[in-house]
């Protein structure tokens, strides 16, 4: 097998026809109808033509062909009708439904699912070396249990991959020996990648640990994908208004150093977009990184206001924060998309359902005074007061009350700076020695 999965390639769009199957008592976001719009929305992502779709109901999955017998007898006429080159199942497939439907189909369809597409569009979108190598390793871990004789690296050559996975979908090839070598290789390749992964994660950690003593505040933008929010950290962070400083831009091109009223700054830093059904090898592949958001001092929720599943959207992504320990993290919301409405009226519906949410277009940069505020004020409101007599000695901790609190009242006396204002929780301790209040405290027990 080749070392790397190949680069994807421009070639003619593939027809493809849809599988949902709703199961009976699984407890879906979206409907069966929903989710398979969202799989044609992916589908003509990867590059794919929908050509039709089928749907079932079922008790639960057929152990062998995960549709039933009759479905799959359906869908062979339909993709027949259609002239479609691949099936395409709203669900992950378990390695046996997959031999099974790749034996019934034969040679000319493909058969993916959910999990493969959503690999395929990350492998192409996946934008830093991390990513691209998270992606690489969740297609390999994929692939593995999945290789069969129709899936080896002489038929990958002769023309694998295409719409959908890079990880060898539509392989053909020769026999067992080759699958064999085919499954050493794979395993070698993710033993390097995972090595790969854990020097990139270790350079970013020292980085990680360098941009916490800069002590600026981290708002990780969340949302599912789609939502905007790449579009809202370019306007964030490229306006003239918003100074962007890219500090960090080499390392990590998704961070930026954001200027918020008041002098005040934060790291705003994008994050891969969630979305229903997120394929499990995919959220162990990129758990590093979404657990970075785990530290973040701020989550900003990004929502598309304008697509009529926005709720279901929101909770998947309130679900994949409590998967990965961060729904802790105080949170903004945003309706993003308001310059598509086609009735500004139906921005208060939308604040019904998601109250104290700021409204704006990260396209048009509309609304976005109202965010930065909103910003301030939800990254400072957990701010601590206090009250200090700072010697000039102690000029530094003047300078990072400047910089990372909020300062109401200042008095430059003979000995010191006198200040009344609120710091983040994690400073008071170093402004503890100086606090007035304290101070009384203190003699009033010595006393
Ligand atoms: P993922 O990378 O999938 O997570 O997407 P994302 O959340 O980063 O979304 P992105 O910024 O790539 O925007 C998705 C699409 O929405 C693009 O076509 C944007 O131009 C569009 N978009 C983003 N913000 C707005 C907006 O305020 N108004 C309108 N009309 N379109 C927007």
């Amino acid at each position: 097998m080749a070392g790397r999965i190949p680069e994807p390639t421009h070639r003619p769009r593939e027809r493809v026809m849809l599988v949902g199957a709703e199961i009976f008592g699984q407890d879906n976001l979206l409907s069966m109808d929903e989710s398979l719009d969202e799989l044609e929305m992916l589908a003509d992502t990867a590059g794919l033509d929908v050509v039709g779709a089928a749907t079932q109901r079922l008790k639960s999955p057929n152990p062998k062909t995960y549709i039933g017998s009759g479905k799959v007898e359906e869908v062979q006429a339909l993709t027949e009708e259609t002239g479609a080159d691949v099936v395409l199942f709203d669900d992950e497939l378990n390695p046996r439904h997959q031999r099974e439907l790749e034996k019934i189909f034969g040679e000319k369809l493909r058969v993916l699912d959910r999990t493969a597409l959503i690999l395929d569009i990350f492998a192409q979108h996946a934008s830093t070396h991390e990513g691209a190598l998270q992606v690489e390793l969740a297609q390999y871990e994929y692939l593995l249990p999945r290789l069969t004789r129709a899936w080896t690296h002489l038929a990958r050559q002769a023309g694998g991959g295409g719409g959908g996975s890079g990880a060898g979908v539509g392989l053909r090839g020769p026999g067992e020996t080759q699958l064999e070598v085919d499954r050493r290789d794979i395993r070698r390749r993710i033993d390097q990648l995972r090595g790969d992964l854990d020097k990139v994660r270790a350079h970013r950690g020292r980085h990680r640990a360098r941009r916490k003593r800069s002590r600026i505040p981290v708002v990780a933008l969340v949302g599912y994908t789609n939502s905007g929010k790449s579009t809202l950290l370019n306007a964030l962070s490229s306006s003239d208004v918003y100074v962007a400083d890219q500090l960090f831009a080499t390392l990590d091109p998704t961070t930026r150093r954001v200027e918020l009223p008041g002098g005040h700054q934060a790291l705003f830093s994008d994050t891969v977009g969630f979305i229903q059904k997120l394929p499990t090898t995919l959220v162990a592949a990129f758990r590093a990184t979404l657990e970075e958001i785990a530290e973040a001092e701020l989550l900003l929720h990004v929502l598309d206001v304008t697509h009529p599943n926005v709720d279901a959207q929101a909770e998947a992504v309130l679900e994949t924060l409590t998967e990965i320990g961060a729904d802790h993290i105080p949170m903004l919301t945003v309706l993003n998309k308001i310059d598509d409405l086609p009735d500004l009226d139906l921005v208060d519906d939308a604040l019904e359902l998601f109250p104290g949410a700021v409204p704006i277009s990260a396209l048009r940069e509309l609304g976005m005074p109202d965010l930065l505020d909103a910003l301030t004020e939800k990254l400072y409101e957990a701010y601590t007061p206090v009250e200090v007599d700072l010697p000039y000695k102690e000029g530094a901790l003047i300078a990072l009350f400047h910089e990372q609190g909020q300062i109401e009242h200042i008095e430059h006396t003979r000995k010191g700076a006198y200040i009344e204002g609120r710091v983040p929780g994690r400073l008071v301790a170093r402004y503890r020695p100086f606090q007035i209040n304290a101070e009384i405290e203190e003699i009033e027990e010595e006393s």
